[in-house]
């Protein structure tokens, strides 16, 4: 027997209405939960409270692009004072020109920058300017990794055992059903922190690739971070073969100041940007070196990747954006970071305590919970199985009854607006969870 509309909760009752009028009844796949998704009513700092009134701490923080939080009151002032004066215009602002300037002095890998509406799209013009810029077609992308929805960008995100193929020479697997077949011809997969292997599959693309793409710790890979040696052999490799290193730093852009590529002392030649340096808003950035960048000089004589975007740059995201980020500074950073090694330090001994086959990775202001007895070091080890799914929903369900909001893979992405008692709750419940499990 069905429930009647009446006898629903107002959250299940949304959601009957929601499937009628949107597929699968939400606008994206992250939000859903069964039976239904938890709907916001309002949020402040790290609190969340549903339309249910419970609140929740907020660890997923719109998937790792808050982060200071919900509602800071500085950029709530900024925005509101600027939308009362136009949310977006026909004409340039000198609002953008204060935040190019802002991120272009945090990392010597820019020299300029280009604003965008999302990471998606930040990762497309950085693929299609390394295109224009070296005349080639293909690029090659790491096994598993997100890098958002564009079709070249996307390939072997989702793969699995029955179609990955051989450990040494990945398969190039659609995501999106009727994906054309030329698009994984032009796409080259190289596994994690393999530099031997990914070399050695890179040396049979010589002179055709227009870019390595890379992000630095990729959460769906493990959230592991890169190891120095990776980073550095695809530096050298593109270096010679005349292609460009892109880095995806969409979200690891927090881990320091100058973004995670600082920890490696490499200059890329392109870095996609995004999330956290809207501000709360939507939002992408292109930023690299000056003579790659001139592919979208619309003032050259051959405008080699004319572009544009109508909400690009809109003084709404740059006034979100630069009080975001005038707000995480130096100590900001290592405040944070200091939080997360607090969290994996703890979660650690939790793991420990509890005897169940469980490990934790992450670096800097965000970590993931694996149901593992090891840690995974590339997209294949960190494949969650049907067992570890189902243990994993055990263990989210949990964390929701006990007020925290986790991305849903079990991943924590920090904000500045929490203190070790948030953390500090976390970690309690994350390992009451784990004895939940193993009992
Ligand atoms: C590393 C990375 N790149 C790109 C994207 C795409 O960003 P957006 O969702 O803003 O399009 C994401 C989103 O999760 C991401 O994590």
């Amino acid at each position: 027997m069905t429930d009647s509309p009446q006898d629903l909760s107002p959250s299940a009752a949304l959601y009957e209405r929601a499937k009628i009028s949107l597929p699968g009844g939400v606008s994206r796949n992250t939000v859903l939960r069964m039976p239904h998704p938890l709907y916001a009513d309002y949020a402040a700092g790290c609190w969340v409270t549903d339309i249910e009134g419970v609140e929740r701490i907020d660890f997923a923080n719109n998937m790792a692009s808050l982060i200071h939080g919900h509602a800071h009151p500085e950029i709530v002032r900024a925005v509101q004072e600027q939308v009362a004066r136009g949310s977006a215009f026909s004409l340039a602002t000198e609002i953008e020109i204060d935040y190019a300037e802002l991120i272009c002095a945090r990392s010597t890998s820019f020299d300029q920058v280009r604003f965008v509406n999302s990471g998606t799209e930040a990762v497309m013009g950085a693929v299609k300017a390394a295109r224009a810029f070296t005349g080639r077609p293909k690029i090659a992308k790491v096994e598993g990794a997100y890098h958002g929805l564009y079709d070249f960008a996307e390939v072997s995100q989702t793969s699995k055992p029955e179609n990955w193929g051989n450990s040494d020479r990945p398969e190039s697997v659609a995501v999106a059903h009727g994906t054309p077949s030329t698009v994984l011809e032009q796409v080259v997969i190289i596994p994690f922190n393999d530099p031997e292997t990914a070399i050695s599959i890179l040396d049979e693309h010589k002179g055709e690739i227009a870019c390595v793409l890379v992000d630095p710790m990729p959460h769906r890979v493990g959230l592991v971070p890169a190891d120095t040696e990776f980073v550095h052999r695809l530096r050298e490799w593109t270096e010679n073969d005349g292609s460009l290193l892109v880095f995806d730093e969409v979200i690891t852009f927090r881990t320091e100041l100058g973004g995670f590529q600082a920890r490696f002392h490499v200059k890329p030649d392109l870095t996609a940007l995004g999330k956290m340096i809207g501000g709360g808003f939507p939002v992408g950035a292109i930023a690299g070196s000056r003579d790659v960048m001139q592919v979208m000089n619309p003032l050259t004589e051959t405008v080699k990747f004319p572009h544009s975007g109508t909400f690009s740059a809109n003084p709404i995201t740059m006034t979100a954006g630069i009080t975001a980020m005038r707000l995480y500074d130096e100590s900001a950073v290592q405040r944070l970071n200091s939080l997360a090694l607090r969290a994996v330090e703890g979660v650690s001994e939790a793991i420990g305590r509890t005897g169940e086959p469980a490990c934790v990775t992450g670096s800097g202001s965000m970590f993931r919970v694996h149901l593992k007895p090891s840690l995974p070091r590339n997209y294949r080890e960190a494949f969650i199985t049907a067992e570890e799914s189902a243990k994993l929903s055990v263990l989210l369900d949990h964390l929701s009854n006990e007020g925290f909001i986790m991305i849903n893979t079990c991943s924590a992405s920090l904000s500045t607006a929490m203190g070790v008692q948030e953390v500090d709750a976390l970690v309690e419940a994350i390992g009451t969870g784990l004895r939940r499990l193993s009992s």
